[in-house]
């Protein structure tokens, strides 16, 4: 229903274009959950934001097609997508849920003009008792629906945030790091209620997060995103257990939960690329401990390997051996910067 094809975004700057999403194709149906992962800076928001148009001033589609049910978002006037795509069919509980609520009205109030805007036929007070409703799914008490967004804590201000972008039934829900700024209790119970009203509601989600362990629990298929394009998609399953690309191999050295031996935490060295003009080539050959000149030079094509799991990477059909040299430490230290120190435990867990 959602078909992402060849998507491109650049963020126009004093020192050149920001190629923040780099030929990205995906495909979203009906009730399907797909988690979106990769490190910080990888152009995961930005793909989430182009969907429904919220990009920053300076960013731009440049290439590619987004369609839903056979709409072209990508070419309809702000008006129809305020009318009909947005809070409607695709929703999004943004990255930073306190900035995202109006600081001067209240909490229900936001929620309420939201229902009202789209839905000419409901009365006010239906509208409130509906989000007075989504506060008690969310574990907000009602009595606070009149508070202000500064009266709320972090925690209740991204469930209110959840309550503004389920209040309308989406088709799709965009849950861009919906738990990152919050502890784990408070975090895994967020998500529960997310899986929840998903559930009740028939919607699909993309959910957006640098937590590989998260993603693992909660999603059918997972994207792997480096440099602005998915460089690996397959079920959850797969890619958890038998990837092919090497940075989903070192994304999953770098979590507890995967891990079998938790004590064995291995990040990867460097940081993700500079995105300005690049060069051809494989965005991770810097980072990555098997690259080839071929890597240095030409951009891997996305190949099939089992059905439905893509890979970009031209060493991608020698999986035993990269999964076999990726679980050692010592892999990820030839090589690569010394300046990068490899992480403990205690590094990787907050
Ligand atoms: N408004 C902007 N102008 C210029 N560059 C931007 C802007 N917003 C994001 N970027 C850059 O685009 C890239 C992708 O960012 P983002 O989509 O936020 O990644 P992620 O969500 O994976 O952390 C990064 O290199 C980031 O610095
Ligand atoms: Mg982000």
């Amino acid at each position: 229903m959602l078909e992402i094809r060849d998507l491109e975004v650049h963020y126009h700057t004093e020192d050149g274009d920001v190629h923040a999403v780099d030929g990205v194709n995906l495909t979203v149906r009906e009730n399907q959950t797909i988690g979106l992962v990769g490190e910080s800076g990888c152009g995961k928001s930005t793909l989430a934001k182009s969907l429904i148009r919220l990009l920053a001033s300076n960013g731009e589609i440049v290439e590619g097609s987004v369609t839903l049910d056979g709409t072209e978002i990508t070419e309809l006037s702000l008006k129809e997508l305020n009318k009909n795509i947005r809070w409607t069919e695709i929703s999004m509980i943004p990255q930073n849920a306190m900035n995202a609520l109006d600081p001067v009205q209240t909490v229900g109030d936001q929620i309420v003009e939201v229902i009202l805007a789209h839905e000419s036929d409901t009365s006010k007070r239906d509208a409130r008792n509906r989000a007075k409703d989504l506060f008690e799914k969310l574990g907000i008490d009602e009595n606070r629906i009149d508070d202000y967004p500064h009266q709320f804590s972090g925690g209740m201000a991204q469930r209110a945030i959840m309550g503004l972008a389920l209040a309308l039934s989406p088709t799709i829900i965009l849950a861009d790091e919906p738990t990152t700024a919050l502890d784990v209790v408070i975090q895994d119970r967020i998500l529960r209620v997310i899986k929840d009203l998903q559930d009740e509601l028939g919607s699909a989600m993309i959910l957006i997060t640098h937590d590989m362990s998260v993603v693992s629990e909660r999603c059918d298929d997972i994207a792997v995103m480096y440099g602005g394009r998915i460089v690996e998609y397959a079920d959850a399953e797969t890619i958890i257990k038998a990837p092919r690309h090497p940075y989903t191999l070192g994304l999953r050295n770098s979590f507890p939960d995967i891990t079998e031996d938790s004590q064995n935490l291995i990040s990867i060295p460097g940081a993700p690329p500079d995105l300005i003009d690049p060069d051809e080539g494989c965005k991770f050959a810097p980072r990555c401990p098997f690259a080839e000149d071929e890597c240095w030079d030409v951009t891997p094509e996305s190949r099939e390997f089992d059905d439905g799991h893509f890979v970009k990477c031209h060493r991608a059909d020698e999986a035993e051996l990269l999964q076999r040299e990726a679980s050692k430490r010592d892999t990820w230290l030839d090589g690569t910067d010394e300046s990068a120190e490899p992480a403990t435990p205690e590094d990787v867990d907050d």
